[in-house]
C-alpha cells in the first residue's frame, strides 16, 4: 500500500504531481492546504501569515485525514519544517514515503511565470526557502523536467528498491558503484557528510546517475532504499570508521541483512566483527578488492567471505563486476570470516615483494649495466613473452618511457617509498604464524629503510655505480623469474597454513586463478601455481610442485650468475637475495642451527634435542 508525501516549497508543482502519483496508483488524493481550520483560512485570506502554533491544529486534521484512508493516499502539503513533519510521523498510523521536489528560487520563479494562472511574488518565494529545511529521510526529485517525467521518476523510484547499497563515495567507492550500475545492478549510494563532502553524492549523481545508479540524502534513506534482506557494501577507510559505521547501521537493519566490507580491512577485525554481528543476527562479508581505481570501475579482482547466506546473495552479483581471466570471472567465495581480508593481505603481501623485486632489477640494470631508462624498458619488454607476463611489469615498462618534458618522470621522483600497513601485516603475519617469507619481509623492510633519506645521505661515503664485466651478464629474465617466484612461493605459504590454523579450507587453485585477472599481482605465474595445483591441490608447500621447481631450476643458475656479477657493487637487492637464501634454506635438509641450539643450551640451558631422538630435550654443561 502506498502512502506518499509530496512536499515542496510553493510553485514547485506538488498538488499536480501529488494527483498524477494518487491518480497512477489510485488511491485518494488529499490536498493540504484543504485541512486549515477557519481560523488559517481566514488569516490567510488577509494576508496575515501562518505561525506555528497556527499550524498544529492544520496537522492535527491532515494527520487524522490521513489515518482514515483505507488503501493509502498521497497527501501535498509543504511541510516545510522538520517539526511539521515529525508530528506528521508521530501522529499517523502508518510510515509514508516523503517525496521532496526539489528546485531553486530561480528555476521556480521562471516556472511561475510561465503559468499565466500563477503569480508569486519574489519575496513569498524567497520567505519559503528561508523557512524550508530541507529533508534528510525524502526521496529528493529535481522539477526540472515536466510533470509525467517527474512523475514517472518517482514511480520508478518508489517501484524499485536497490539491489545493493554503497556507503562511502571516494575513488574506489566511486568506481565500484559505476562498475555496478554499469552491469544493471540497482545500486544506491551514500556517503557520509563530513565537512567539505556535503555535495559529494549530489555530483556523483550528477554525473553518473541513471536507473541503475541512485543517491541517498542520509543514512536513513538509504537503507530504506534497500531491497530486503539487504546487503549494504562499505567502502570507507580501514579500522576505525569501520567500526564506527557498523554501530551506526546496527538500529537501523533488520536480521538477515549484511553489511559487506570491501576495503583494506585486518584479518583479525574481520572475524572479530563476523563474530560481533552474528550475535545480533547481521551477516557480515569481509572482501577483499584488488585492481585500484580502474579495476574497480572495469574489473576488480574479488576475495569475498562470510556465511553460506551472503555467499548465495551476493556471489552472483559480484561475478557479474569481477574482472574475467581465462574466460573466468576473477572472484571466488574464498571461505568464513576473515579469509577473504587474509586473501587480499597476502597479495598485498606479494604485491610488495614483487614491486621490490622489479625495482632492484631495475636497479641493477640502471647502476650495474649503465643503462638508460629506454634501454631498461627494452629489455623487461622482451620478458613479456615469458612467465614475467604481468600488470606490475607492464606498469613498470610504461612508467619507465613516461616523460615530461625532455624529462623521465621517474627521475625526478624522491627515493622514499609509502605504505598504508597491509604489507606490514603480512610481515607481521610471517612472524606470527611461523611461517619463513623473507623475500615479502625485506620489501617492507626496504620501504621503511628508504624514509631514511637524510640519514642515508649524511652516510653515503660516495661509492657510486659500479661496472660490470659484460662478458658476465647472465640472462636477466631468467634470473628474475626466480625471486618473483619465490614471492608467490612464500604467499601460498602463510596461506596453506592459515587455512589449516583457521579451518578455511582455503582453495589454493581457485585463489591463483582468481588473481590472474584484475588484480595488481594478475601474472602468467599464477597460471604456473594453477596448473601445478591441479595434481596436487593440498600441498603443504608449492616446491612440493614439479611445475614450479622446473622453473625455478631453469632461473636459479643465472640468479647465481648475476648476484656474483654485481657482488662488488654498492647496490643492495635484499629482496633477490633473500629469496635465493629461502630458496637454498628450504630445500636443504641440513641446515647448520645445531650451533644455534648449543649456543642457546650453553648460555640459558634451553636444552637441545638430538638427530638420534627427536623428541628428547638434552642438556649439556657446556664449560670446560
Ligand atoms: C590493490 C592494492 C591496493 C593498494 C594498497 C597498498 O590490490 O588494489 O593492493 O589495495 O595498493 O592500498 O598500498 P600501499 O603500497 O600504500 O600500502
Amino acid at each position: 500500500m502506498k502512502r506518499i508525501l509530496v512536499m515542496g516549497v510553493s510553485g514547485t508543482g506538488k498538488t499536480t504531481i501529488g494527483k498524477a502519483l494518487a491518480n497512477h496508483y489510485q488511491i485518494p488524493f488529499l490536498e493540504g492546504d484543504d485541512f486549515h481550520p477557519r481560523a488559517n483560512v481566514d488569516k490567510m485570506s488577509n494576508g496575515i501569515p501562518l505561525q506555528d502554533e497556527d499550524r498544529w491544529p492544520w496537522l492535527k486534521t491532515l494527520a487524522n485525514a490521513m489515518n482514515d484512508t483505507q488503501n493509502g493516499y498521497v497527501v501535498s502539503c509543504s511541510a516545510l519544517k522538520e517539526a511539521y513533519r515529525q508530528y506528521l510521523k508521530e501522529n499517523t498510523d502508518a510510515p509514508f514515503n516523503i517525496i521532496f521536489l526539489e528546485g531553486d528560487a530561480e528555476l521556480i520563479s521562471s516556472r511561475m511565470q510561465n503559468r499565466k494562472d500563477h503569480y508569486m511574488p519574489e519575496s513569498l518565494l524567497q520567505s519559503q526557502f528561508n523557512t524550508l529545511e530541507v529533508p534528510t529521510d525524502a526521496i529528493a526529485v529535481s522539477i526540472d523536467e515536466d510533470v509525467r517525467t517527474i512523475t514517472n521518476k518517482i514511480i520508478q523510484i518508489l517501484k524499485k528498491k536497490s539491489t545493493i547499497g554503497l556507503l562511502g563515495l571516494g575513488v574506489m567507492g566511486k568506481s565500484l558503484a559505476r562498475n555496478l550500475a554499469n552491469n544493471k545492478i540497482s545500486t544506491l549510494v551514500y556517503n557520509l557528510s563530513f565537512p567539505g563532502e556535503e555535495k559529494v553524492v549530489d555530483t556523483f549523481i550528477d554525473e553518473h546517475g541513471n536507473e541503475f545508479l541512485t543517491g541517498a540524502k542520509s543514512l536513513e534513506t538509504f537503507i530504506a532504499g534497500l531491497d530486503s534482506p539487504r546487503q549494504v557494501l562499505l567502502m570507507i577507510k580501514a579500522g576505525d570508521p569501520v567500526d564506527e559505521m557498523i554501530e551506526k547501521l546496527i538500529p537501523l537493519l533488520d536480521k538477515g541483512d549484511t553489511i559487506i566490507d570491501a576495503g583494506n580491512s585486518f584479518y583479525k577485525d574481520t572475524r572479530r566483527r563476523s563474530q560481533y554481528l552474528d550475535n545480533k543476527g547481521l551477516h557480515f562479508v569481509g572482501m577483499g578488492v584488488s585492481g585500484g581505481e580502474e579495476g574497480a570501475l572495469k574489473g576488480p579482482a574479488i576475495m569475498p567471505a562470510g556465511s553460506e547466506h551472503s555467499k548465495k546473495a551476493l556471489l552472483p552479483e559480484l561475478k557479474k563486476i569481477a574482472a574475467v581471466a581465462d574466460g573466468i570471472p576473477c572472484v571466488n567465495w574464498v571461505g568464513p570470516d576473515g579469509a577473504g581480508h587474509y586473501v587480499k593481505m597476502i597479495h598485498n603481501g606479494i604485491e610488495y615483494a614483487d614491486m621490490q623485486i622489479l625495482t632492484e632489477a631495475y636497479a641493477i640494470l640502471k647502476r650495474g649495466f649503465n643503462w638508460d631508462n629506454e634501454a631498461i624498458a627494452d629489455e623487461m619488454s622482451n620478458w613479456k613473452a615469458t612467465i614475467h607476463n604481468s600488470y606490475l611489469l607492464d606498469i613498470t615498462i610504461n612508467i619507465l618511457s613516461k616523460k615530461s618534458g625532455n624529462e623521465y618522470i621517474l627521475d625526478t621522483i624522491l627515493d622514499v617509498a609509502g605504505h598504508k600497513g597491509t604489507g606490514m601485516w603480512t610481515t607481521l603475519e610471517s612472524f606470527e604464524m611461523g611461517v619463513p617469507a623473507p623475500t615479502i619481509v625485506s620489501a617492507m623492510n626496504q620501504r621503511i629503510l628508504s624514509s631514511y633519506k637524510d640519514l642515508r645521505e649524511e652516510l653515503d661515503f660516495g661509492v657510486k655505480d659500479c661496472t660490470i664485466n659484460q662478458d658476465m651478464l647472465p640472462n636477466m629474465c631468467k634470473a628474475m623469474s626466480f625471486p618473483r617466484l619465490i614471492a608467490l612461493i612464500e604467499g601460498f605459504h602463510l596461506l596453506i597454513k592459515a587455512g589449516e590454523k583457521y579451518a578455511w579450507n582455503l582453495n589454493l587453485q581457485e585463489i591463483a586463478q582468481l588473481w590472474r585477472g584484475g588484480c595488481i599481482i594478475r601474472s602468467d605465474m599464477l597460471l604456473l601455481i594453477r596448473e601445478g595445483l591441479k595434481n596436487n591441490p593440498r600441498p603443504e608447500h608449492l616446491l612440493q610442485l614439479p611445475e614450479i621447481r622446473e622453473e625455478l631450476n631453469e632461473g636459479l643458475a643465472e640468479l647465481e650468475k648475476l648476484i656474483s656479477a654485481i657482488a662488488h657493487c654498492h647496490l643492495a637487492i635484499p629482496a633477490i637475495s633473500n629469496a635465493l637464501n629461502y630458496y637454498k634454506s628450504m630445500t636443504t635438509g641440513y641446515l647448520p642451527i645445531n650451533l644455534i641450539q648449543a649456543q642457546r643450551d650453553y648460555f640459558g640451558a634451553h636444552t637441545y634435542r638430538t638427530l638420534g631422538d627427536r623428541n628428547k630435550a638434552v642438556h649439556t654443561i657446556w664449560k670446560k
